[in-house]
């Protein structure tokens, strides 16, 4: 009777095939209603564009600076691009913390750490007083009217800096370098992280048209015709749009198959009613579905012989390197174990570390085909518009559930297939980052400046 009761509960999270379809129908709809004028506000998806306009060519070349934030680590780079018969990249980089603190304070103080942070790169990199154009990787929603502003929509993930959102990022970066009066920086281009990780992915694939990021948190950019984004003038030629997906749901898409552990997810999040496919994918939240449903096991006296431990009840205590350890194919029972030992769970026997990673498996699974048809309804839409009957592409990907979790890429692409099969889909991990993009696509603005000049 147990058993049937903690299937029960697993069932609620399993997805049909009729269901998964759904989504990838109303992730369709939402991408159209994102890129038409009348509908765009409405729109949970927003389908920003990002004036990228073309891939890489392999010309770029030049010295650059790239910042990138918004991921689980803070990084300033020198990316150094040599065009020519061989084309090299030289990249150095430095990984900076950003105190939770910093990250929920005020703009200024945010801003002010990341200057301090460039002035001890170009300290430790021995260039203080070069002013090289520089990318800045901003992994938030920005509305942008050119490649160098990006106004913030609002903050996303763990970020909650004050008086930030409706600000343009560039400006509260300029000020915190005027602020410190020590150097000059020049700004060239603002990218959001899946631009970056598709001109990445890009410039070795030249098939790669999406950028996809499952980390922290999830979302897509891809190529679209410019014919069909409305909020740019010009109808000639591709522009990339970056869909900011992860705030699917929150016009009531996914109301149809959350369950009660969604819900009490959102609820005790930073953004109630935000970002809702993103709290059912990423690696920010996916650890806390499992110990939510963990504690409900718990209280009906299914696991840790209901026994309720404090450390159970500790918010983001199953971080995302957890899932993808407990789910590891060769892991024995006893390892699971001593996983959940570390996360204070004393009390577990062997049947409890079972049905910790069967609930793990189950969560997991969710995700990667949630995101498998989203990703369907992406590679459909581009296939459309090039009025095609099979479609070839690469996807760039980037993120540490993506990189890290054993199964999470195989469901997806599982899914995706059944979902879109006229598509035939290349997955392209970035190894890079996405300040290597950032580098590319501030390359090309440099370029085109100059010949304008
Ligand atoms: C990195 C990119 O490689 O992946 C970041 O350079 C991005 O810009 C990140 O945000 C996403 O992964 P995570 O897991 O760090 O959020
Ligand atoms: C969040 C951000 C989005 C970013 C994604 C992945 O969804 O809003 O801009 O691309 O996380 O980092």
């Amino acid at each position: 009777a147990q058993n049937a009761e903690r299937q029960r509960i697993l069932d609620t999270l399993r997805l049909s095939r009729e269901q998964l379809l759904e989504v990838k129908n109303r992730m369709s709809e939402a991408m159209v209603r994102g890129l038409s004028r009348q509908t765009h506000e409405q729109s949970s998806v927003k389908m920003l564009p990002t004036y990228v306009r073309s891939t890489p060519d392999g010309t770029e070349h030049g010295d650059f600076l790239a910042l990138d934030l918004g991921g689980s680590s803070f990084r300033v780079l020198l990316v150094q691009l040599r065009s020519g018969t061989k084309q090299t990249v030289d990249m150095h980089q430095k990984i900076y913390g950003i105190p939770q603190e910093t990250m929920q304070s005020t703009g200024e103080e945010l801003f002010n750490h990341i200057v301090d942070c460039i002035a001890d790169f170009l300290d430790y990199m021995g260039m203080r007083g070069a002013s090289l154009p520089l990318g800045f990787t901003f992994s938030f929603p920005c509305h942008q009217k050119k490649l160098d502003q990006g106004i913030l929509l609002k903050w996303t993930k763990g970020f909650k800096a004050s008086g930030c959102e409706g600000q343009d990022v560039i400006m509260l970066l300029k000020d915190a370098v005027r602020r410190r009066r020590e150097f000059d920086l020049n700004f060239v281009a603002v990218v959001n992280d899946t631009v970056g990780t598709m001109m990445t992915c890009g410039y070795e694939d030249c098939k790669c048209e999406v950028g996809l990021i499952v980390g922290t948190g999830t979302n897509v950019c891809y190529m679209e015709e410019m014919r069909n984004i409305d909020l740019v003038e010009g109808d000639n030629g591709l522009m990339c749009v970056n869909m900011e997906w992860g705030a699917f749901g929150e016009n009531g898409e996914l109301d149809d198959f959350c369950t009660q552990y969604d819900r009490i997810v959102d609820e005790s999040s930073n953004y109630p009613g935000k970002q809702r496919y993103e709290k059912m994918i990423s690696g920010m939240y996916l650890g806390e579905i499992v110990r939510n449903i963990l504690m409900d096991y718990t209280a009906k006296g299914l696991l840790f012989r209901g026994k309720l431990s404090e450390r159970l009840k500790t918010r983001g205590i199953f971080e995302t390197k957890f899932l993808s350890q407990i789910e590891r194919d060769r892991l024995a029972m006893r390892q699971v174990r001593s996983i959940l030992q570390h996360l204070g769970l004393t009390s577990s026997t062997c049947d409890d570390s079972f049905l910790v990673k069967e609930v793990c498996s189950v969560v997991a699974r969710r995700a990667a085909q949630l995101c498998g048809a989203g990703l369907a309804a992406v590679v459909d839409k581009i296939r459309e518009n090039r009025n095609l009957n099979q479609l070839s592409i690469t996807v760039g990907v980037d993120g540490t559930l993506y990189k890290t979790h054993p199964h999470f890429s195989s469901i997806m692409q599982e899914t995706l297939q059944d979902l879109a099969p006229q598509c035939q889909v290349t997955f392209h991990k970035s190894e890079d980052g996405s300040g290597k993009g950032a580098a590319l696509i501030t390359a090309v603005a440099c370029r085109i400046q100059n010949e304008e000049q």
